[in-house]
Formats: structure tokens, C-alpha cells, sequence
């Protein structure tokens, strides 16, 4: 290979690498949380009538019931407040140290902190609602 050839390709390396995400941070968007969060680890207890504090977390209806609205347990505190995780409550409750109840998901093991942080970063950046994939 030539050098000008080699510089070329390492380029064109370099300039594929920058436009790739940091390893390990999933674009953040409110359909993968969906996907692969709520919808496998929460629906089987917020859904439906029965919803724990008419909290539901499928895919109908779990982006009204969370961002902008009051926590039933902590009514001081929004579920999710746009731009602030620390300030939401949903956060409160995955980290487990809300002051009311236990760490969610109630069975079953803490999210991972990929997941958290996944949920952080949405929040932080707007809590931004995106429509499923092929809707
Ligand atoms: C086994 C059933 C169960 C599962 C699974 C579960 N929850 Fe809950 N959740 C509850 C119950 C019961 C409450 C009310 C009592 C408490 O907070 O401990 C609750 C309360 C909450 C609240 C507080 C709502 C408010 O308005 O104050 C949030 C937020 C929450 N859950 C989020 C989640 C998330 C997110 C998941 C999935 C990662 C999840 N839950 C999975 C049963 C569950």
C-alpha cells in the first residue's frame, strides 16, 4: 500500500470510528427503554385496571403516565421531570432510595446500570417521546 493510500484508509478508520456511539451508550430514545425495559420488566404488574398507583407501563400509555405527572407516593415529585433525573421519581425508585416503598421492579433483580443510565440519559436530554420503529 501506499502511503498516501494507507493515510486514506486510516482516515476514513478514523472518521467511521467518530461517528459511532461511545461502546456501552445506547442512543437513548424512549422506544428502547420501552423495548427493553418496561415492557419485559414492568408490565406484568403496571397494566391494566390494577395498574400499583394507575402507574401503566405499556406501550399505550406508559409516556403520559410518566412524564410531566405527579408521583401518587410522593406527590411533590414528578414520575419523570424533563431535564432533571435526580428530580424524577421513577429514577428514585430503579436506584431504590425513594422514601416511600421498595426498589422496582418489586420481583426480581435491580435494573442493570446500563439500564438506569439509559433512562438517565433520556431524561436529562429532554424526555423526548419517538415513535415506534415502521409506525
Ligand atoms: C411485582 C410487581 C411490580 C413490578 C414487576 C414492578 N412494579 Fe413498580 N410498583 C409495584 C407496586 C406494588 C408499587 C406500589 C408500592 C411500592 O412503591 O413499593 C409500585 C410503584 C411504582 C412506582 C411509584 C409510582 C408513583 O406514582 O408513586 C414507580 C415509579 C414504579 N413502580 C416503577 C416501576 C418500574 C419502572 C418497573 C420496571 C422496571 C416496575 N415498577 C416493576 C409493583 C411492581
Amino acid at each position: 500500500m501506499s502511503a498516501s493510500v494507507k493515510t486514506l484508509a486510516l482516515a476514513g478508520l478514523a472518521s467511521a470510528l467518530f461517528f459511532l456511539p461511545p461502546a456501552g451508550a445506547a442512543e437513548a430514545d424512549f422506544q428502547r427503554i420501552q423495548n427493553t425495559i418496561f415492557t419485559p420488566l414492568c408490565v406484568s404488574c403496571h397494566s391494566g385496571l390494577f395498574a400499583p398507583h394507575r402507574l401503566r407501563l405499556d406501550e399505550r400509555n406508559s409516556y403520559r403516565s410518566l412524564v410531566g405527572m405527579q408521583s401518587a407516593e410522593v406527590p411533590a415529585v414528578q414520575r419523570v421531570k424533563s431535564g432533571d433525573p435526580d428530580a424524577s421519581y421513577l429514577i428514585h425508585k430503579i436506584e431504590g432510595h425513594a422514601s416511600e416503598g421498595v426498589r422496582m421492579p418489586a420481583s426480581g433483580p435491580a435494573l442493570s446500570r446500563q439500564d438506569i443510565a439509559l433512562i438517565r440519559r433520556w431524561i436529562a436530554g429532554g424526555a423526548q417521546f419517538n415513535e415506534p420503529a415502521g409506525k
